[in-house]
């Protein structure tokens, strides 16, 4: 595991902006695995602000997202493919074909996860796959419990979960109640993973999910499973890690 901490948010979203940036540049038709919620946010702006000057080109690049809540209607903005519009793909120069997430709104839903497993394997591997940490320990919808999924399914979200994500809806009841994920063996076949952690209140997590048992309670502990893994961490999120580290 290669763990970077950074004094800013700032130099930590300009950090995994130029991961992925270098890895465009080596292999243009990289593909890319990627997340959503609070974040990513600055790693896309910086990635944007990376097209808009020229540096770096997404044309022959694929995208991967890792989930989709069940049953918004499409367009709304809490769904994962109007957020992703809004902070990344209309700022780049990607083709709408190459980018996928998985529709929750498919009629049936098992078949989606099907489409998009087979959509992931036909792809190859992924390149690069862009993680963020819940509260809970969870990555992508891959909640805590007492099973884990290899493949994408459909996810019951847990009220933690469902609490924390209460914030960008209206009322807390609004939150979707499902989601479909890419499983944990999709997520762990990416040749590298870039996994970026901040603020005080995800310091515990973090540091359980890296340091702790492997365990479907942490699904995130998990990654510690992976040859490649790349966690970036701003001085808060890394507080407790520094602390176990220091002895
Ligand atoms: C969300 C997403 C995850 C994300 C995580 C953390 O619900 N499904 O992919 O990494 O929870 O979100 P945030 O970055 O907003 O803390």
């Amino acid at each position: 595991m290669k763990l970077n901490i950074f004094a800013n948010q700032e130099q930590l979203h300009e950090a995994a902006a130029q991961t992925i940036i270098e890895l465009l540049r080596q292999k243009p038709d990289a593909v890319l695995g990627l997340a959503t919620g609070g974040t990513p946010v600055g790693i896309y702006e910086a990635l944007a602000a990376a097209v808009r000057r020229g540096e770096v080109s997404f044309a022959r690049a694929t995208t991967f997202n890792l989930d989709e809540y069940v049953g918004l209607p499409p367009g709304h903005p809490e769904t994962y493919r109007f957020y992703m519009e809004q902070h990344l793909f209309r700022h780049i120069d990607i083709p709408p074909e190459q980018t996928h997430i998985p529709d929750g709104n498919a009629p049936e839903l098992e078949r989606e996860c099907e489409r998009y497993e087979r959509l992931l394997e036909t792809a190859g591997r992924i390149d690069l796959m862009l993680l963020g940490l819940g509260h809970n320990g969870h990555i992508g919808f891959n909640e805590p419990g007492r099973v884990l999924h290899s493949r994408t399914h459909v996810a019951v979200l847990h009220p933690q979960t469902r609490k924390a994500n209460a914030r960008f809806f209206r009322t807390p009841e609004e939150v979707p109640t499902r989601a479909i994920t890419m499983g944990l063996g999709s997520i762990l076949k990416a040749r590298t993973i870039l996994l970026v952690v901040k603020g005080a209140d995800k310091a515990d997590i973090v540091h359980r999910a890296l340091t702790g048992p492997l365990t479907t309670e942490c699904p995130a502990s998990l990654l510690q499973l992976h040859p490649h893994l790349v966690v970036m961490l701003d001085e808060e999120a890394a507080t407790k890690i520094k602390r176990a580290a220091s002895g």
